[in-house]
């Protein structure tokens, strides 16, 4: 078997370029790579595997085929290819450019990853991008007014000083912005009800309770 094999190198490192026995394992086309890198954020570290997988192995990226969806971010009418079981954090992250939209947990407890649909406040992690097609998307990036001026939640929250790190900050900005929305004289305890779920590893949230008190003092 070994002089088989020693047999078989050697007439492939003796033959000359383009010959037949330089021909390459089964190639992935172009569309497989697109397929393989929508499918994974990651897709560089396993594509090597996913690429060379036989026939048989790659047939379920058929069934994961992304979509070509529209979706309304931020006033504007945004078309990218959706997964049918990827989350609109995952959507807004790598694939619109929106990163201010942050991930904590990725299960929807920590609120890190808040944004509003029409005008209400939700986690993007547990959020199907497929089904958000007819909402209005908003992130943090959306609440920049038309010359570049911030949101009164935002300038309310630099005056109090509010966020520390400032990973949970977008997110608070969000639920407060929604909680002002439909009750612009919030009291203290309603806006602790609407920020409860927000979670601060900083231990911010006498800053931000103030901050949402000043904004809506501000009406
Ligand atoms: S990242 Fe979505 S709730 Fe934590
Ligand atoms: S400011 Fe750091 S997690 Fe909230």
């Amino acid at each position: 078997m070994t002089g088989d094999r020693d047999e078989s190198a050697r007439r492939v490192m003796e033959a000359p370029v383009g010959h037949p026995e330089h021909a390459p394992m089964a190639r992935p086309s172009r569309r497989d790579l697109i397929k393989g890198v929508i499918a994974s954020g990651a897709a560089a570290s396993g594509a090597g595997t996913l690429f060379r997988a036989s026939p048989a192995v790659a047939a379920p990226l058929g069934q994961l085929a992304a979509r070509l969806l529209t979706l309304t971010v931020n006033g504007q009418k945004r078309r990218v290819d959706v997964l049918p079981q990827e989350t609109l954090v995952e959507t807004l992250r790598t694939k619109l450019g929106l990163t201010g939209t942050k991930i904590g947990c990725n299960h929807g407890e920590c609120g890190a990853c808040t944004v509003l649909l029409d005008d209400v406040a939700v986690c993007s992690c547990s959020v199907l991008t497929h089904r958000v097609r007819e909402a209005r998307i908003t992130t943090i990036e959306g609440l920049e007014g038309p010359n570049g001026e911030l949101h009164k939640v935002q300038k309310a929250f630099i005056a109090e000083l509010a966020p520390q790190c400032g990973f949970c900050t977008p997110g608070q900005i969000l639920s407060a912005v929604a909680l002002l929305k439909v009750n612009p004289k919030a009291t203290p305890a309603e806006v602790q009800r609407a920020l409860s779920g927000n979670l601060c590893r900083c231990g911010a949230y006498n800053h931000y309770l103030r901050a949402v008190l000043r904004a809506a003092a501000d009406v």
